[in-house]
């Protein structure tokens, strides 16, 4: 199902919102990310510039002409690395592996409902380590394009939501104009087990702090 307000205008207008290198850029993305998966590539506005930084990109997308436009572009460009697929991530998930991006790009997507869906498949996708880029609209409601501001997330209110679905910060919110924000944050590493990996705790630690292991019950009071 496609998430809601996520209609796209003609891409000449779209297009003259970003200086997508430079949002990348500001969101922690450099020539280190091998690999990105993007959620909503829409017309390829950054699925183009991640490729242009070096990056194997799987772009997804619901829209038959918007995943068309992308790969057309990409192939235009001799971008080989870029795999664009007709996809509803929110009913099938994005068909990525656990733990194999560096990046996840969620740009101009997470008013949607399904926003925490959306962040929990992000986490599963990406590497230990791996940074997820947000962008949205600024809250402002004379912004030529974006949602409707009923459901338009604020900065603060969004960076919170995203740190809550198990994420480190690792950007401030930046401005990116003329009319956006974004922000990046980390999947946690596995601690401990660089310091110490052949030992029992470190590796329980790291499990604990990674979510896949719970803490072992106390011992239940002896009946009387
Ligand atoms: C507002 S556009 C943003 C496009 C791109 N991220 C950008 O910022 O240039 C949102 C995109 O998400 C796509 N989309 C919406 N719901 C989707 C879903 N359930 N699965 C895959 N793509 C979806 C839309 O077709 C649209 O191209």
């Amino acid at each position: 199902m496609k998430t809601r307000e996520s209609g796209m205008p003609e891409e000449a207008l779209w297009e003259t919102f970003f200086d997508a290198r430079r949002v990348l850029a500001a969101l922690g993305f450099g020539s280190e990310v091998r690999s990105v998966a993007e959620f909503g590539c829409g017309y390829g506005t950054f699925t183009m510039a991640a490729a242009e930084f070096g990056a194997a990109v799987t772009a997804l997308d619901i829209d038959p002409q918007m995943v068309d436009r992308a790969r057309a572009r990409a192939v235009a460009a001799g971008l080989a690395g870029v795999r664009c697929e007709l996809r509803d991530f929110v009913e099938h998930g994005s068909g990525l592996a656990d733990d194999g991006v560096d990046y996840v790009m969620l740009f101009n997507i997470l008013h949607a409902a399904e926003a925490d869906r959306m962040l929990a498949e992000a986490r599963r996708i990406l590497k230990p380590g791996g940074l997820v880029g947000v962008m949205h609209w600024n809250y402002d409601p004379t912004t030529p394009r974006g949602p409707s501001m009923t459901i338009r997330p604020r900065p603060q209110d969004l960076h919170h939501r995203v740190l809550n679905a198990g994420f480190d910060r690792a950007t401030e919110i930046v401005d990116l104009p003329p009319y956006h924000y974004g922000f990046a944050v980390r999947k946690p590493a596995l601690k401990g087990l660089a310091e110490a990996p052949n030992s029992l705790p470190a590796l329980q630690a790291a499990l604990l702090w990674s979510g896949i292991s719970r803490p072992p019950l106390p011992p239940a009071d002896p009946l009387p």
